[in-house]
């Protein structure tokens, strides 16, 4: 063996212990070591309990709100629907805008940052003349102990008495006088103005022009006196046979006519008169009635005002 091949094969012995690929090999053990290690680590986590519980709080956290919803909505309706078997005496303790409340203030903890904080205009403090108008939306949060009448429609609890009297003096006098609404919630009023936007809609006119028009006859949210349950519409049975829309021939009938001369003597008004429409920003309607008290009711038809003219004595 010449001296070369000893080189050579003590060079391939020396290349086949060479430390360097054994601490490459080493290296290439302790990557795939830690990259199997890491791969586990992950692997582990997908089946993890504990990592997939925020997702399954957060379905049951939704869960549980809609179903606070429903309840309450249910407790709304239940109440409703409960109506008619009651008697006119009878006051509902938990109002229906006292149930409200818990489904709005789900909502209005998301809305109230940017939305106003509004509150009902109460002119003199006198709840009698309470103020919601387009210029003074009444907010949702208002709240009124309501009655049920026999016939399922709802008023303010304070109001019945002189309801009653007023109803009972017209038929005194040979007149019937049947109410068509009464109290109602903000989501119905909202819906009732839907309702109207939908058919201008159909009939063609552009989203803006059907809530303009919409909003002469229906008041859209937060704008309706009948979310203060002070307020009736009343016709006659044999007048609304004929008419399937309310309109302005209402003032025609005998009933018109009996409350326009007596509502006052229980402290109603005529509360949008025909002249008055720039001033109550609503057209004429001779059925809708409201409640102010006597006092106020007297000035009020005597001096051919309407409410907003009234209260401006407050300011
Ligand atoms: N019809 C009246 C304006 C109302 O909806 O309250
Ligand atoms: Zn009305």
């Amino acid at each position: 063996m010449s001296f070369k091949n000893e080189y050579r094969i003590v060079k391939t012995n020396r290349r086949k212990i060479n430390p360097t690929l054994i601490v490459g090999a080493v290296i290439v053990l302790l990557v795939c070591f830690a990259v199997m290690a890491v791969l586990g680590a992950f692997s582990g986590k997908g089946e993890d309990v504990s990592s997939l519980a925020p997702v399954s709080s957060a379905v049951n956290a939704i869960t549980l709100a809609s179903s606070e919803e429903s309840s309450s909505e249910a407790s709304t309706s239940s109440v409703t629907t409960s109506a008619p078997s009651t008697t006119s005496s009878k006051v509902q303790t938990s109002s229906v805008a006292s149930v409200k409340p818990s489904t709005s203030s789900k909502a209005s903890s998301v809305t109230t940052s940017s939305a106003p904080q509004i509150e009902a205009n109460v002119p003199n403090g006198d709840w009698r003349l309470v103020i919601a108008n387009k210029q003074y939306p009444l907010p949702e949060s208002y709240k009124i102990n309501v009655t049920y009448l026999p016939n399922g429609y709802r008023l303010d609890s304070r109001i019945v008495d002189a309801y009653n009297s007023m109803i009972a003096g017209a038929k005194e006098d040979g007149i019937t006088l049947k109410i068509i609404s009464g109290f109602r919630t903000y989501q119905g009023q909202t819906t009732l103005f839907n309702n109207k936007v939908n058919k201008y809609l159909n009939q063609g006119y552009s989203r803006e022009k059907a809530k303009e028009l919409a909003a002469q006859y229906v008041a859209p949210p937060g704008t309706s006196e009948h979310l203060t349950g002070l307020a009736v519409d009343l016709i006659s049975t044999n007048w609304y046979n004929y008419n399937s829309d309310l309109n302005s021939g209402f003032e025609k009938t005998k009933e018109f006519e009996w409350l326009y001369n007596n509502c006052a003597e229980y402290g109603f008004v005529l509360r949008y008169p025909k002249d008055k429409e720039v001033i109550t920003g609503y057209s004429y309607e001779p059925w809708h009635y409201r409640y102010v008290g006597i006092e106020a009711a007297k000035e009020i038809m005597s001096n051919k005002i309407c409410l907003e003219e009234y209260v401006e004595r407050f300011n």
